[in-house]
Protein backbone atom coordinates (compact mmCIF):
# COMPACT_ATOMS: atom_id res chain seq x y z
CA UNK A 1 0.00 0.00 0.00
CA UNK A 2 1.38 3.53 -1.02
CA UNK A 3 1.64 6.53 1.54
CA UNK A 4 -0.78 7.78 -0.28
CA UNK A 5 -3.53 5.49 -0.11
CA UNK A 6 -2.72 5.29 3.61
CA UNK A 7 -3.08 9.03 3.98
CA UNK A 8 -6.72 8.72 2.13
CA UNK A 9 -7.54 5.92 4.07
CA UNK A 10 -6.85 7.88 7.64
CA UNK A 11 -8.67 10.96 6.20
CA UNK A 12 -11.48 9.02 5.11
CA UNK A 13 -11.62 7.23 8.90
CA UNK A 14 -11.45 10.92 10.27
CA UNK A 15 -13.90 12.45 8.38
CA UNK A 16 -16.94 9.65 8.94
CA UNK A 17 -16.00 9.36 12.66
CA UNK A 18 -16.34 13.40 12.77
CA UNK A 19 -19.54 12.92 11.28
CA UNK A 20 -20.71 10.19 14.33
CA UNK A 21 -19.86 12.51 16.62
CA UNK A 22 -21.82 15.93 15.35
CA UNK A 23 -24.71 14.12 14.24
CA UNK A 24 -25.51 10.95 16.84
CA UNK A 25 -25.82 13.12 20.01
CA UNK A 26 -26.09 10.73 22.92
CA UNK A 27 -28.76 12.53 24.47
CA UNK A 28 -31.29 12.30 21.31
CA UNK A 29 -32.94 10.30 20.07
CA UNK A 30 -32.44 6.82 17.81
CA UNK A 31 -33.97 6.93 14.36
CA UNK A 32 -36.81 4.43 12.66
CA UNK A 33 -34.12 3.53 10.41
CA UNK A 34 -31.37 2.77 12.57
CA UNK A 35 -32.49 0.75 15.25
CA UNK A 36 -31.83 -2.30 13.72
CA UNK A 37 -27.94 -1.71 13.47
CA UNK A 38 -28.38 -0.42 16.41
CA UNK A 39 -28.93 -3.37 18.21
CA UNK A 40 -26.87 -4.93 16.09
CA UNK A 41 -23.75 -3.72 18.23
CA UNK A 42 -22.90 -6.35 20.18
CA UNK A 43 -22.33 -8.56 17.33
CA UNK A 44 -20.98 -6.35 14.53
CA UNK A 45 -18.07 -5.16 17.05
CA UNK A 46 -16.98 -8.77 16.57
CA UNK A 47 -15.76 -7.66 13.18
CA UNK A 48 -13.09 -5.52 13.81
CA UNK A 49 -11.85 -6.89 16.75
CA UNK A 50 -11.21 -10.20 14.96
CA UNK A 51 -9.46 -8.17 11.87
CA UNK A 52 -7.57 -6.01 13.77
CA UNK A 53 -6.36 -8.63 16.09
CA UNK A 54 -5.51 -10.74 13.38
CA UNK A 55 -3.40 -7.79 12.01
CA UNK A 56 -1.72 -7.75 15.61
CA UNK A 57 -0.92 -11.04 15.43
CA UNK A 58 0.37 -10.65 11.76
CA UNK A 59 2.98 -7.87 12.70
CA UNK A 60 4.20 -9.74 15.58
CA UNK A 61 5.06 -12.44 13.35
CA UNK A 62 6.79 -9.96 11.41
CA UNK A 63 9.01 -8.54 14.14
CA UNK A 64 9.88 -12.07 15.26
CA UNK A 65 11.07 -12.89 11.43
CA UNK A 66 13.15 -9.45 11.60
CA UNK A 67 11.06 -8.30 8.77
CA UNK A 68 10.57 -4.23 8.20
CA UNK A 69 7.92 -3.75 5.82
CA UNK A 70 4.61 -4.70 6.37
CA UNK A 71 2.79 -7.37 4.02
CA UNK A 72 -0.60 -6.56 1.99
CA UNK A 73 -2.48 -9.07 4.81
CA UNK A 74 -1.67 -7.34 7.34
CA UNK A 75 -2.39 -3.68 6.01
CA UNK A 76 -5.73 -5.06 4.29
CA UNK A 77 -6.62 -6.37 7.83
CA UNK A 78 -6.12 -3.25 9.17
CA UNK A 79 -7.75 -1.39 6.69
CA UNK A 80 -11.29 -3.85 7.03
CA UNK A 81 -10.57 -3.94 11.11
CA UNK A 82 -10.84 0.32 10.87
CA UNK A 83 -13.86 0.44 8.45
CA UNK A 84 -15.22 -2.09 11.03
CA UNK A 85 -15.02 0.07 13.83
CA UNK A 86 -16.37 2.84 12.11
CA UNK A 87 -19.54 0.60 11.62
CA UNK A 88 -19.67 -0.45 15.42
CA UNK A 89 -18.90 3.12 16.52
CA UNK A 90 -21.82 3.88 14.38
CA UNK A 91 -24.01 1.27 15.67
CA UNK A 92 -22.70 1.76 19.39
CA UNK A 93 -23.70 5.58 19.06
CA UNK A 94 -27.34 4.36 18.00
CA UNK A 95 -27.69 1.60 20.94
CA UNK A 96 -26.57 4.80 23.23
CA UNK A 97 -29.52 6.98 21.98
CA UNK A 98 -31.67 4.18 22.89
CA UNK A 99 -30.60 4.48 26.46
CA UNK A 100 -30.79 1.51 28.77
CA UNK A 101 -26.69 1.02 29.83
CA UNK A 102 -25.08 1.94 32.52
CA UNK A 103 -23.73 5.46 32.29
CA UNK A 104 -20.46 4.61 34.52
CA UNK A 105 -18.92 1.95 32.03
CA UNK A 106 -20.44 3.77 29.03
CA UNK A 107 -18.39 6.96 28.56
CA UNK A 108 -14.85 5.33 28.54
CA UNK A 109 -15.81 2.76 26.38
CA UNK A 110 -17.33 4.93 24.24
CA UNK A 111 -13.92 7.22 23.90
CA UNK A 112 -11.89 3.58 23.07
CA UNK A 113 -14.74 2.78 20.54
CA UNK A 114 -13.98 6.38 18.68
CA UNK A 115 -10.27 5.92 19.33
CA UNK A 116 -10.20 1.71 17.57
CA UNK A 117 -10.69 3.14 14.03
CA UNK A 118 -8.46 6.23 14.26
CA UNK A 119 -5.69 4.11 15.75
CA UNK A 120 -6.52 1.52 12.80
CA UNK A 121 -5.99 3.89 10.52
CA UNK A 122 -2.84 5.65 12.06
CA UNK A 123 -0.95 2.31 12.29
CA UNK A 124 -2.08 1.59 8.62
CA UNK A 125 -0.19 4.94 7.88
CA UNK A 126 2.46 4.21 10.44
CA UNK A 127 3.33 0.95 8.83
CA UNK A 128 4.40 2.65 5.74
CA UNK A 129 5.65 5.99 6.31
CA UNK A 130 6.61 6.39 10.08
CA UNK A 131 10.17 7.58 10.30
CA UNK A 132 10.77 5.88 13.66
CA UNK A 133 10.01 2.30 14.69
CA UNK A 134 9.32 4.15 18.04
CA UNK A 135 6.12 5.67 16.20
CA UNK A 136 5.02 2.66 14.72
CA UNK A 137 5.03 0.97 17.85
CA UNK A 138 3.37 3.29 20.09
CA UNK A 139 0.64 3.00 17.27
CA UNK A 140 0.05 -0.69 17.20
CA UNK A 141 0.12 -0.33 21.46
CA UNK A 142 -2.85 2.50 21.29
CA UNK A 143 -4.66 0.03 19.06
CA UNK A 144 -4.32 -3.43 20.79
CA UNK A 145 -4.53 -1.33 24.45
CA UNK A 146 -7.84 0.22 23.67
CA UNK A 147 -9.16 -2.90 21.90
CA UNK A 148 -8.55 -4.96 24.88
CA UNK A 149 -9.69 -2.27 27.47
CA UNK A 150 -12.74 -1.50 25.06
CA UNK A 151 -14.30 -4.74 24.54
CA UNK A 152 -13.49 -5.52 28.06
CA UNK A 153 -15.54 -2.56 29.48
CA UNK A 154 -18.39 -3.51 26.44
CA UNK A 155 -18.60 -7.37 27.29
CA UNK A 156 -19.53 -6.11 31.06
CA UNK A 157 -22.12 -4.25 30.03
CA UNK A 158 -24.26 -6.39 27.93
CA UNK A 159 -23.65 -9.61 30.34
CA UNK A 160 -22.39 -7.89 33.72
CA UNK A 161 -19.50 -7.62 35.90
CA UNK A 162 -19.98 -11.16 36.79
CA UNK A 163 -20.29 -12.72 33.79
CA UNK A 164 -16.88 -12.72 32.87
CA UNK A 165 -15.50 -13.60 36.01
CA UNK A 166 -18.12 -16.33 37.02
CA UNK A 167 -15.65 -19.22 36.63
CA UNK A 168 -12.23 -17.80 37.13
CA UNK A 169 -9.83 -20.39 38.33
CA UNK A 170 -9.59 -20.27 42.19
CA UNK A 171 -5.90 -19.50 41.35
CA UNK A 172 -6.63 -15.98 39.16
CA UNK A 173 -9.23 -15.09 41.69
CA UNK A 174 -6.98 -12.41 43.06
CA UNK A 175 -6.59 -10.84 39.69
CA UNK A 176 -10.42 -10.43 38.94
CA UNK A 177 -11.17 -9.37 42.18
CA UNK A 178 -14.86 -9.51 43.70
CA UNK A 179 -17.40 -8.72 41.43
CA UNK A 180 -20.89 -8.21 42.55
CA UNK A 181 -23.04 -10.99 42.06
CA UNK A 182 -27.26 -11.23 41.78
CA UNK A 183 -27.31 -11.57 45.62
CA UNK A 184 -25.68 -8.02 45.71
CA UNK A 185 -27.90 -6.30 43.98
CA UNK A 186 -30.04 -5.35 47.02
CA UNK A 187 -27.10 -4.94 49.82
CA UNK A 188 -29.43 -5.43 52.80
CA UNK A 189 -26.86 -5.92 55.13
CA UNK A 190 -27.82 -3.40 57.50
CA UNK A 191 -31.57 -2.91 57.20
CA UNK A 192 -31.03 -1.01 60.69
CA UNK A 193 -29.30 2.21 59.49
CA UNK A 194 -30.01 1.99 55.35
CA UNK A 195 -33.21 3.12 54.10
CA UNK A 196 -35.66 1.67 51.68
CA UNK A 197 -34.77 4.44 49.27
CA UNK A 198 -30.79 3.43 49.44
CA UNK A 199 -31.01 -0.28 49.28
CA UNK A 200 -33.93 -1.07 47.02
CA UNK A 201 -34.90 2.20 45.05
CA UNK A 202 -31.16 3.45 43.78
CA UNK A 203 -30.19 0.27 42.31
CA UNK A 204 -33.39 -0.12 40.44
CA UNK A 205 -33.19 3.45 39.04
CA UNK A 206 -30.10 2.91 38.41
CA UNK A 207 -29.74 -0.04 36.57
CA UNK A 208 -33.12 0.77 34.69
CA UNK A 209 -33.87 4.28 34.21
CA UNK A 210 -31.28 7.19 35.11
CA UNK A 211 -29.18 6.31 31.61
CA UNK A 212 -32.27 8.75 30.49
CA UNK A 213 -32.94 10.12 33.79
CA UNK A 214 -30.02 11.82 34.93
CA UNK A 215 -26.16 11.41 34.77
CA UNK A 216 -26.24 14.63 32.16
CA UNK A 217 -29.56 13.27 30.44
CA UNK A 218 -32.70 14.43 31.68
CA UNK A 219 -35.71 13.09 29.13
CA UNK A 220 -38.80 14.49 30.02
CA UNK A 221 -37.33 16.99 32.10
CA UNK A 222 -37.14 14.33 34.66
CA UNK A 223 -33.93 13.51 36.61
CA UNK A 224 -34.09 10.29 38.73
CA UNK A 225 -30.33 10.57 39.65
CA UNK A 226 -30.87 11.88 43.47
CA UNK A 227 -33.13 12.08 46.24
CA UNK A 228 -33.67 15.89 45.85
CA UNK A 229 -33.94 15.59 42.33
CA UNK A 230 -36.84 13.62 42.91
CA UNK A 231 -38.18 15.76 44.96
CA UNK A 232 -38.03 18.14 43.26
CA UNK A 233 -39.43 17.26 40.23
CA UNK A 234 -42.85 19.10 39.09
CA UNK A 235 -45.00 17.03 36.57
CA UNK A 236 -47.29 19.15 34.02
CA UNK A 237 -50.52 20.67 35.81
CA UNK A 238 -52.60 17.78 34.02
CA UNK A 239 -50.41 14.82 35.34
CA UNK A 240 -50.53 13.61 38.33
CA UNK A 241 -47.31 14.52 40.86
CA UNK A 242 -44.45 12.34 40.59
CA UNK A 243 -44.79 10.59 43.79
CA UNK A 244 -47.40 10.94 46.02
CA UNK A 245 -46.65 8.93 49.46
CA UNK A 246 -49.04 6.47 50.57
CA UNK A 247 -50.86 6.40 46.92
CA UNK A 248 -48.42 4.74 44.01
CA UNK A 249 -51.76 4.94 42.03
CA UNK A 250 -51.63 8.24 42.02
CA UNK A 251 -47.81 9.06 41.11
CA UNK A 252 -46.95 9.12 37.67
CA UNK A 253 -43.94 7.41 38.67
CA UNK A 254 -46.19 4.59 39.17
CA UNK A 255 -48.25 5.16 36.72
CA UNK A 256 -45.76 4.93 33.67
CA UNK A 257 -44.12 1.82 34.52
CA UNK A 258 -47.10 -0.67 34.86
CA UNK A 259 -48.52 0.98 31.67
CA UNK A 260 -48.55 -1.79 28.93
CA UNK A 261 -45.63 -2.05 27.08
CA UNK A 262 -46.90 -1.19 23.48
CA UNK A 263 -48.02 2.39 25.11
CA UNK A 264 -46.41 5.44 23.46
CA UNK A 265 -45.67 6.32 26.84
CA UNK A 266 -44.56 3.56 29.25
CA UNK A 267 -41.26 3.65 30.85
CA UNK A 268 -38.58 2.04 30.25
CA UNK A 269 -39.59 3.58 26.74
CA UNK A 270 -39.76 -0.14 24.43
CA UNK A 271 -37.81 -0.90 22.21
CA UNK A 272 -35.75 1.71 23.51
CA UNK A 273 -34.57 0.25 26.35
CA UNK A 274 -35.39 -3.17 28.32
CA UNK A 275 -38.95 -3.29 30.66
CA UNK A 276 -38.90 -3.51 34.04
CA UNK A 277 -38.85 -6.86 35.66
CA UNK A 278 -42.41 -7.88 37.69
CA UNK A 279 -40.48 -7.60 40.85
CA UNK A 280 -38.68 -4.30 40.48
CA UNK A 281 -42.25 -2.54 39.57
CA UNK A 282 -43.75 -4.40 42.33
CA UNK A 283 -40.68 -3.31 45.01
CA UNK A 284 -40.76 0.29 43.47
CA UNK A 285 -44.56 0.21 44.05
CA UNK A 286 -44.42 -0.46 47.32
CA UNK A 287 -41.89 1.98 48.34
CA UNK A 288 -44.16 4.71 46.98
CA UNK A 289 -47.39 2.65 48.79
CA UNK A 290 -45.53 2.70 51.97
CA UNK A 291 -44.36 6.30 52.36
CA UNK A 292 -40.91 4.86 53.20
CA UNK A 293 -39.46 8.54 51.67
CA UNK A 294 -36.26 8.61 51.16
CA UNK A 295 -34.98 8.24 54.61
CA UNK A 296 -36.99 5.58 56.79
CA UNK A 297 -34.69 2.58 57.43
CA UNK A 298 -35.24 -0.46 55.76
CA UNK A 299 -36.35 -2.44 59.23
CA UNK A 300 -39.63 0.32 60.10
CA UNK A 301 -41.14 -0.65 57.22
CA UNK A 302 -43.73 -3.02 56.84
CA UNK A 303 -43.41 -5.72 54.40
CA UNK A 304 -46.09 -7.47 52.83
CA UNK A 305 -46.08 -11.45 52.25
CA UNK A 306 -45.67 -10.76 48.05
CA UNK A 307 -42.82 -8.05 48.92
CA UNK A 308 -40.97 -10.50 51.20
CA UNK A 309 -41.16 -13.48 48.96
CA UNK A 310 -40.07 -11.55 45.92
CA UNK A 311 -36.76 -10.08 47.64
CA UNK A 312 -36.33 -14.05 48.88
CA UNK A 313 -36.21 -14.70 44.78
CA UNK A 314 -33.33 -12.09 44.78
CA UNK A 315 -31.48 -15.11 47.04
CA UNK A 316 -31.92 -12.60 50.37
CA UNK A 317 -33.93 -15.11 52.15
CA UNK A 318 -35.79 -13.59 55.75
CA UNK A 319 -34.50 -10.40 55.88
CA UNK A 320 -33.61 -10.21 59.93
CA UNK A 321 -34.12 -7.31 61.77
CA UNK A 322 -34.40 -6.48 65.56
CA UNK A 323 -33.26 -9.24 67.86
CA UNK A 324 -33.27 -11.74 65.40
CA UNK A 325 -30.51 -10.02 63.77
CA UNK A 326 -28.10 -10.22 66.63
CA UNK A 327 -24.95 -12.42 66.19
CA UNK A 328 -24.49 -14.19 69.57
CA UNK A 329 -22.66 -17.55 70.16
CA UNK A 330 -23.70 -20.78 70.98
CA UNK A 331 -25.61 -20.76 74.86
CA UNK A 332 -24.43 -22.55 77.20
CA UNK A 333 -25.82 -25.97 76.78
CA UNK A 334 -25.31 -27.37 80.10
CA UNK A 335 -26.99 -24.32 81.69
CA UNK A 336 -30.22 -25.49 79.41
CA UNK A 337 -30.12 -28.38 80.67
CA UNK A 338 -30.08 -27.52 84.25
CA UNK A 339 -32.97 -25.07 83.91
CA UNK A 340 -34.90 -27.84 81.62
CA UNK A 341 -34.48 -30.30 84.96
CA UNK A 342 -36.88 -27.45 86.99
CA UNK A 343 -39.39 -27.65 84.94
CA UNK A 344 -39.03 -24.61 82.48
CA UNK A 345 -39.36 -25.45 79.04
CA UNK A 346 -36.58 -23.99 76.92
CA UNK A 347 -36.71 -23.86 73.28
CA UNK A 348 -34.70 -22.37 70.27
CA UNK A 349 -36.90 -19.57 68.29
CA UNK A 350 -35.30 -21.05 65.19
CA UNK A 351 -32.89 -24.11 63.88
CA UNK A 352 -30.39 -21.50 62.73
CA UNK A 353 -30.73 -19.28 65.79
CA UNK A 354 -28.95 -18.99 68.56
CA UNK A 355 -32.00 -17.33 70.65
CA UNK A 356 -34.37 -19.21 73.56
CA UNK A 357 -37.96 -19.08 74.65
CA UNK A 358 -38.65 -19.60 78.10
CA UNK A 359 -41.98 -20.74 79.51
CA UNK A 360 -43.32 -22.51 82.63
CA UNK A 361 -45.40 -21.24 85.43
CA UNK A 362 -43.39 -21.49 88.15
CA UNK A 363 -40.74 -18.68 88.46
CA UNK A 364 -38.34 -19.25 90.66
CA UNK A 365 -35.79 -21.02 88.11
CA UNK A 366 -35.61 -17.23 87.08
CA UNK A 367 -33.68 -16.30 90.11
CA UNK A 368 -31.01 -18.83 90.05
CA UNK A 369 -28.83 -16.22 89.17
CA UNK A 370 -25.47 -18.69 88.87
CA UNK A 371 -27.50 -20.45 86.09
CA UNK A 372 -29.81 -18.55 84.42
CA UNK A 373 -27.03 -15.45 83.94
CA UNK A 374 -25.02 -17.64 81.62
CA UNK A 375 -28.10 -17.69 78.97
CA UNK A 376 -29.84 -14.32 79.92
CA UNK A 377 -28.32 -12.67 76.69
CA UNK A 378 -29.80 -15.92 74.23
CA UNK A 379 -33.49 -15.51 76.06
CA UNK A 380 -36.18 -13.51 73.93
CA UNK A 381 -39.27 -14.41 74.84
CA UNK A 382 -40.83 -15.10 78.34
CA UNK A 383 -43.65 -16.73 78.93
CA UNK A 384 -45.28 -17.19 82.71
CA UNK A 385 -48.69 -16.90 81.79
CA UNK A 386 -51.11 -18.26 84.38
CA UNK A 387 -48.22 -19.06 86.92
CA UNK A 388 -47.09 -17.73 90.35
CA UNK A 389 -45.30 -14.92 88.50
CA UNK A 390 -45.25 -11.85 91.23
CA UNK A 391 -43.80 -8.51 90.54
CA UNK A 392 -40.34 -9.55 91.79
CA UNK A 393 -39.78 -11.45 88.60
CA UNK A 394 -40.75 -8.50 86.80
CA UNK A 395 -37.93 -6.81 88.34
CA UNK A 396 -35.55 -10.00 87.40
CA UNK A 397 -36.92 -9.65 83.73
CA UNK A 398 -35.30 -6.48 83.60
CA UNK A 399 -31.97 -8.16 83.48
CA UNK A 400 -32.23 -10.40 80.21
CA UNK A 401 -30.79 -7.54 77.67
CA UNK A 402 -32.90 -8.93 74.77
CA UNK A 403 -36.38 -10.01 75.45
CA UNK A 404 -38.68 -9.24 72.70
CA UNK A 405 -41.45 -11.00 73.94
CA UNK A 406 -43.03 -10.86 77.87
CA UNK A 407 -46.18 -12.65 78.39
CA UNK A 408 -47.37 -11.96 82.39
CA UNK A 409 -50.99 -12.76 81.72
CA UNK A 410 -53.34 -14.09 84.15
CA UNK A 411 -50.86 -13.64 87.11
CA UNK A 412 -50.29 -11.65 90.62
CA UNK A 413 -47.97 -8.75 89.34
CA UNK A 414 -49.58 -5.38 90.00
CA UNK A 415 -46.97 -3.17 87.39
CA UNK A 416 -45.51 -1.62 90.11
CA UNK A 417 -41.85 -2.80 89.11
CA UNK A 418 -42.38 -1.95 85.45
CA UNK A 419 -39.92 0.25 85.20
CA UNK A 420 -37.46 -2.41 85.00
CA UNK A 421 -38.32 -3.26 81.83
CA UNK A 422 -37.45 0.32 81.00
CA UNK A 423 -34.20 -0.84 79.43
CA UNK A 424 -34.86 -3.60 77.25
CA UNK A 425 -34.80 -1.81 73.71
CA UNK A 426 -36.10 -4.99 71.83
CA UNK A 427 -39.28 -5.35 73.93
CA UNK A 428 -42.08 -5.87 71.04
CA UNK A 429 -44.67 -7.30 72.87
CA UNK A 430 -46.04 -7.60 76.29
CA UNK A 431 -49.06 -9.56 77.72
CA UNK A 432 -50.42 -7.87 80.83
CA UNK A 433 -54.16 -9.46 80.29
CA UNK A 434 -55.97 -10.65 83.53
CA UNK A 435 -53.02 -9.03 86.36
CA UNK A 436 -53.83 -6.51 88.05
CA UNK A 437 -51.62 -3.34 86.34
CA UNK A 438 -53.60 -0.13 86.56
CA UNK A 439 -53.06 3.44 85.30
CA UNK A 440 -49.75 4.57 87.33
CA UNK A 441 -48.43 1.11 85.81
CA UNK A 442 -48.59 1.82 82.80
CA UNK A 443 -46.63 5.13 82.82
CA UNK A 444 -43.23 2.99 83.27
CA UNK A 445 -44.18 2.08 79.66
CA UNK A 446 -44.14 5.31 78.10
CA UNK A 447 -40.52 4.58 77.37
CA UNK A 448 -40.47 1.40 75.83
CA UNK A 449 -40.46 3.10 71.96
CA UNK A 450 -40.18 -0.38 70.19
CA UNK A 451 -43.41 -1.99 71.72
CA UNK A 452 -45.66 -3.09 68.91
CA UNK A 453 -48.55 -4.33 71.09
CA UNK A 454 -49.84 -4.47 74.59
CA UNK A 455 -52.34 -6.28 76.14
CA UNK A 456 -54.27 -4.95 78.33
CA UNK A 457 -57.45 -6.96 78.23
CA UNK A 458 -59.24 -7.45 82.53
CA UNK A 459 -56.69 -5.35 84.51
CA UNK A 460 -57.33 -2.11 86.44
CA UNK A 461 -56.62 0.06 83.57
CA UNK A 462 -58.72 3.17 82.35
CA UNK A 463 -59.69 4.69 79.08
CA UNK A 464 -57.98 7.95 80.36
CA UNK A 465 -54.80 5.35 81.04
CA UNK A 466 -55.16 3.43 77.94
CA UNK A 467 -55.69 6.99 76.03
CA UNK A 468 -52.31 8.48 77.83
CA UNK A 469 -50.41 4.76 76.63
CA UNK A 470 -51.49 5.72 73.27
CA UNK A 471 -50.13 9.13 73.23
CA UNK A 472 -46.90 8.10 74.29
CA UNK A 473 -46.57 5.30 71.96
CA UNK A 474 -48.29 6.12 68.59
CA UNK A 475 -47.00 2.94 67.00
CA UNK A 476 -48.12 -0.11 69.36
CA UNK A 477 -51.34 -1.17 69.23
CA UNK A 478 -53.45 -1.32 72.50
CA UNK A 479 -55.44 -4.12 73.29
CA UNK A 480 -58.09 -2.99 75.92
CA UNK A 481 -60.96 -5.13 75.25
CA UNK A 482 -63.12 -2.86 73.24
C1 LIG B 1 -34.53 5.14 26.77
C2 LIG B 1 -34.72 6.31 27.56
C3 LIG B 1 -35.61 6.23 28.80
C4 LIG B 1 -35.51 5.34 29.84
C5 LIG B 1 -34.51 4.21 30.02
C6 LIG B 1 -36.51 5.74 30.79
N1 LIG B 1 -37.21 6.81 30.33
FE1 LIG B 1 -38.67 7.82 31.28
N2 LIG B 1 -38.82 9.14 29.76
C7 LIG B 1 -38.11 9.06 28.58
C8 LIG B 1 -38.58 10.09 27.67
C9 LIG B 1 -38.04 10.33 26.25
C10 LIG B 1 -39.58 10.82 28.35
C11 LIG B 1 -40.40 12.01 27.84
C12 LIG B 1 -41.52 11.54 26.98
C13 LIG B 1 -42.64 10.98 27.78
O1 LIG B 1 -43.09 11.65 28.73
O2 LIG B 1 -43.08 9.87 27.49
C14 LIG B 1 -39.71 10.18 29.66
C15 LIG B 1 -40.63 10.59 30.62
C16 LIG B 1 -40.78 9.98 31.86
C17 LIG B 1 -41.71 10.39 32.88
C18 LIG B 1 -42.65 11.58 32.81
C19 LIG B 1 -41.99 12.78 33.41
C20 LIG B 1 -42.92 13.99 33.40
O3 LIG B 1 -42.84 14.77 34.35
O4 LIG B 1 -43.69 14.12 32.45
C21 LIG B 1 -41.58 9.53 33.94
C22 LIG B 1 -42.34 9.58 35.25
C23 LIG B 1 -40.56 8.59 33.58
N3 LIG B 1 -40.09 8.88 32.32
C24 LIG B 1 -40.16 7.56 34.40
C25 LIG B 1 -39.18 6.64 34.05
C26 LIG B 1 -38.76 5.57 34.92
C27 LIG B 1 -39.29 5.33 36.33
C28 LIG B 1 -37.81 4.87 34.24
C29 LIG B 1 -37.07 3.63 34.72
C30 LIG B 1 -37.88 2.57 35.20
C31 LIG B 1 -37.63 5.51 32.96
N4 LIG B 1 -38.48 6.57 32.87
C32 LIG B 1 -36.73 5.08 31.99
C33 LIG B 1 -37.10 8.18 28.28
C34 LIG B 1 -36.68 7.14 29.10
Amino acid sequence: MTTRSALWNAAATSAAMLLILLFVDPAGRAPEWARFMARQHPAIVHLPIGFLLFGGLLAAFRRWQKEDQPGRVEQAALVLGGWGGVAAAAAGSWLIQMGGYPTDALFWHRVLGFVIPLAAAGTVLANVSAPTRGLRGASWTLLVGSLIVGGHLGGEMTHGKAFAAEYTPGMLKPLVGDWPTLETRFDLSQPETSSVYEVIVVPILRTNCTSCHGEGRTKGGLDLATADAIAAHETDTEDDPLITWGDAQSSLLIQRIVLPIEHPRAMPPYPDAKPLSHADVELLRWWVDSGAGFEKPFSAVARPEAIEHLLGLYGLGDILTGVFALDLPQPDSSAIAEIKDWGVTISYVAADMQLLEWSGQDSSPLHEMAVTDRIKEHVVSVDLSGGNASDADVTRLGDFPHLASVDLSRTAVTGSTLAHLAGLEYLTRLNLYGTRVDDAALEHLANLSALESVYLWQTNVTDEGVARLRDALPNAEINFGE
